[in-house]
Order: C-alpha cells, then sequence, then structure tokens
C-alpha cells in the first residue's frame, strides 16, 4: 500500500513507508557513538564523512562519540554517469588530513553494491592509517564487491529505494530527516 504523505519535503511523491523514525535514527546513532568510542581506547581517530550522502549521519554520529577526534571529509565519484555505481572511483576531494598512523573511520550513508567502500578502503589503506574501519549507518548486505568488513552498521536495511537523513533521488529528499522507501 502506499501513502501520499503530507510532508511538503517529499513534494508529493508517495512513500512506501516510513522505514526508520527521527527516534529510531537519533537512538542508534547516539548507541553508535558509545560503541565506537568503547572500540577505540586510545590513538589518535580521524571520522572520514563520504559527501555528500553521510552530511548528516556524520554530524549526528560525532556528537556522540565521547573521545578527542577530528572530522575530515572524502568526495568520490564514480567515471560512469550510471545509476548503478561503475566501481570507478576517484578522489574528487581528497582530505587534507594527513591519514598516516590515525586511526580512520569511513563514515558512510549506505553499503549498497559495496563498490564504492571497497575502492575507497584500496586507496585509503595506501596512506598507511594505523587501522581503516567502515562505520556505515544502513547495510544492505548484497555487497558482494566489498572484501573489507563493515565493523558498525546503524542498520539492516531493505532493498529498497531509500530517501532522506542524507540519502537522495535526483538530489532531492537528502534533508528529509527520517529515512523513508520511495513507492
Ligand atoms: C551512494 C551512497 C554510497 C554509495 C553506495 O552515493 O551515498 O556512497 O552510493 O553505493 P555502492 O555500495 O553501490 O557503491 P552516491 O554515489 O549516490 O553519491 P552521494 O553520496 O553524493 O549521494
Amino acid at each position: 500500500m502506499t501513502i501520499v504523505p503530507v510532508d511538503p519535503r517529499l513534494m508529493g511523491r508517495e512513500v512506501k513507508r516510513i522505514v526508520f523514525t527521527e527516534r529510531q535514527i537519533a537512538d542508534r546513532v547516539e548507541a553508535l557513538g558509545s560503541e565506537i568510542a568503547a572500540a577505540y581506547p586510545d590513538g589518535e581517530l580521524l571520522a572520514l564523512g563520504l559527501l555528500k550522502g553521510s552530511f548528516m549521519f556524520t554530524a549526528d554520529l560525532v556528537r556522540h562519540i565521547p573521545r578527542p577526534l577530528q572530522v575530515d571529509f572524502i568526495v568520490a565519484g564514480s567515471y560512469g554517469a550510471d545509476t548503478v555505481s561503475s566501481g570507478n572511483v576517484r578522489l574528487l576531494y581528497d582530505p587534507e588530513t594527513n591519514l598516516e598512523g590515525k586511526h580512520v573511520l569511513l563514515v558512510e550513508d549506505i553499503v549498497d553494491s559495496g563498490r564504492t567502500m571497497q575502492k575507497l578502503v584500496e586507496l585509503l589503506e595506501l596512506r598507511r592509517p594505523r587501522s581503516l574501519q567502515i562505520c556505515a549507518l544502513l547495510h544492505k548486505h548484497i555487497a558482494e564487491h566489498l572484501e573489507h568488513p563493515v565493523r558498525f552498521v546503524g542498520f539492516d536495511a531493505p532493498t529498497e529505494f531509500l530517501v532522506g537523513y542524507g540519502l537522495d533521488h535526483a538530489e532531492n529528499f537528502r534533508h528529509v530527516p527520517y529515512i523513508a522507501s520511495l513507492a
């Protein structure tokens, strides 16, 4: 069943359902922050948010990691212009922060095919971080291209087209504060 939402942020698009509410996201992000703090008892920690999708998640998550850390962002793009990522990932914005010797936590909104994360891990490992882990708010568990484990997962996600809380459809809906499945 589809519903026509009254939320004007959805521009009249029908959504199948709200998959994760604002409250659910806030609670889970807070718990993730505690998990992350506990997992890094020492050393320098760098939260590296992958734009654009993780802008909201990164901002919320770092506020719940009660330990010293640095924040930077990374922008990656695929050579192909397809809706499915091609795997030819390259850096469009390279973090200014030196990664060498730091615990690097790659913060991602969603792991889908896993191509983006796989390539980024390969690229960033060359910079000799002390450790490199992935934190994904959403994980579809269909990522056959990702060899690296996703160390921190917010939610197991359904294989539906999700928008909101950073996730877009044609650049819209990123500002929606919950996660919905588009009809
Ligand atoms: C989306 C999403 C992830 C990636 C996941 O980014 O934010 O980064 O795709 O897909 P994958 O696991 O199949 O590689 P997108 O390229 O749409 O850019 P955006 O973050 O700017 O929305």
